[in-house]
């Protein structure tokens, strides 16, 4: 597995993007000590202190349907997931579609870019960001963000706890790239989503209305029962 490590960079996922761009790296793992510009999803940023979280990017060049693309944020999720459960023996959840919640906090998000044609994938760049050891959090945060260390007051060793993400994740990926669907991973990243059987609010195209969710469908969708149409799923 080809990995390059870096002491400091602005984002791994910008990094990760010139790289792809520039070089055959499909499966090349690129991974920062710290971040001067960690980028979250929805334009927030992602903090990066130095020193003791994981800050990574996967690049990626399957040759898929475009449109399935983002199906791959859910294994990641799901990859992440199980490491950390494993790793800390706790049960950990999955807040759809990519949130990785430990004791009600956040510990893991991942945000996913790519670059595409109409009918062709140039690249998928898969950042993970993970609260390893960090032992604190600003005010803003500290309310809905955890680490490991936090909730187990255990340092965990984060080269045991990638090898551990990028090996689920492979295991899932070659399976993936054969069947382009989510069924044989539906179960277990529905078993842990931390959404379902709960009312959620839905956005959606500027409207927002609560609705129950299921779980996801083999697209990564996540399937609702809307309480105010009982007929519609
Ligand atoms: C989220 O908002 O939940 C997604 C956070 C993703 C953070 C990771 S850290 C490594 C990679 N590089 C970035 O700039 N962002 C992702």
């Amino acid at each position: 597995k080809k990995v390059r490590f870096y002491d400091e960079v602005d984002s791994t996922n910008l990094v990760a993007k010139k790289i792809a761009e520039e070089e055959e790296s499909d499966g090349l793992l690129v991974v920062s000590e710290s971040q001067t510009k960690g980028k979250g999803r929805r334009g927030r940023e992602w903090s990066s202190d130095k020193g003791c979280d994981i800050f990574m990017s996967l690049i990626l060049k399957p040759k898929i349907n475009p449109m399935n693309a983002s199906m791959l944020t859910i294994l990641a999720a799901l990859a992440v997931s199980k490491s950390i459960a494993k790793i800390v023996e706790k049960d950990t959840y999955i807040k759809w579609p990519n949130d990785i919640i430990l004791n009600n906090k956040k510990v893991c998000g991942v945000l996913t870019e790519m670059s595409t044609e109409i009918d062709y994938i140039n690249h998928v760049v898969i950042g993970i960001g993970i609260n390893v050891n960090r032992t604190s959090f600003p005010n803003e945060l500290a309310s809905m963000a955890t680490s490991l260390y936090v909730e187990t007051e255990q340092k965990v060793q984060r080269a045991e706890l990638i090898a551990s993400v990028v090996k689920e994740f492979e295991e899932m990926y070659l399976v993936f790239l054969e069947i382009q669907t989510l069924q044989p991973f539906m179960k277990e990243y529905n078993d842990t989503l931390i959404n379902a059987k709960r009312q959620v609010k839905i956005i959606e195209y500027g409207k927002e209305y609560e609705a129950i969710a299921i779980g996801i469908n083999e697209k990564g969708e996540l399937m609702i029962h809307d309480i105010d149409h009982p007929d519609h799923v």
